[in-house]
């Protein structure tokens, strides 16, 4: 299965500047690198239509990803963006349950689910974050937890709207740590994540997954070899260009 290798931006970056990491980022790939791994970058709202328009205007083999959507559709919800605004901007994927949104803006397995239908109704492509405290992992609960994230956030959905979907496991104690999860570690979530879909009858040839938590050029082969994934979810590394690149390189 082709890789996915996701930049998560995070709130960095004026439109201005996002467009300048994109051409640097553009400028060191080499060229039909886009046969063998799919790249997607998520910028923050700001900067979506500028870099679609650097991405369409350059046929750029990059595809571009918000990092949220709102589970609303329309109306009287102030501030908020939906997935038929992301799809006008021919937004291709979104990030979806974050931890840093579970954490910092109480989002719950039930809005996630709803952003879901909302992404899959637009025919956008969702990455849909899973994963484990440190408290929890400690009490060996992390099996628990991800697959209840999984059972919540796919509850009611229908299978023909699943087409090609990632999964990115990020152990919440691995993100911007420095400390990345030990491929061993991560292998009995994914494997139970898979196992509940599969007794679910959903598609598995439809999803991808993904490790994410402090990803860095260091480690990229460790999880890129290893057959549980089949891509990475990237946040502090993607916004610096030489990083962003050699892991690419050493995705491909
Ligand atoms: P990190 O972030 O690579 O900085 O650990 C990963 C993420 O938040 O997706």
């Amino acid at each position: 299965m082709k890789k996915l290798i996701v930049g998560n931006w995070k709130l960095n970056l004026d439109h201005l500047e996002a467009i300048q990491l994109l051409q640097k980022i553009n400028y060191s790939l080499p060229d039909g690198i886009e046969t063998s791994i799919d790249i997607v970058i998520a910028p923050s709202h700001t900067s979506l239509r500028s870099i679609q328009t650097v991405i369409d205007a350059d046929n750029l083999s990059i595809q571009l990803s918000a990092q949220d959507v709102s589970a609303f559709d329309n109306g009287a919800f102030t501030g908020e963006v939906s997935s038929y605004q992301l799809k006008k901007l021919n937004v291709t994927w979104c990030i979806i349950g974050h931890s840093e949104r579970r954490q910092n803006f109480d989002e719950t397995d039930e809005i996630i689910n709803k952003k879901l239908s909302l992404l899959l109704n637009s025919e956008i492509k969702p990455i849909i974050c899973i994963g484990e405290t440190q408290d929890q992992r400690n009490a060996g609960k992390q099996v628990d937890v991800c697959l209840k994230q999984v059972q919540e956030i796919f509850k009611n959905i229908r299978k023909d709207r699943l087409h090609d979907v990632a999964i990115a496991y990020e152990p919440v104690w691995a993100i911007g740590t420095g400390v990345n999860a030990d491929p061993e570690d991560t292998k009995e979530v994914v494997k139970e994540v898979i196992d509940y879909l599969d007794s679910k009858s959903f598609d598995i040839d439809k999803f991808r997954f993904l490790y994410g938590g402090s990803i860095s050029p260091d480690n990229t082969e460790m999880y890129i070899n290893d057959d549980n994934f089949s891509g990475l979810l990237v946040g502090g590394n993607s916004i610096v260009p030489d990083k962003f690149v050699e892991i690419l390189l050493k995705s491909k």
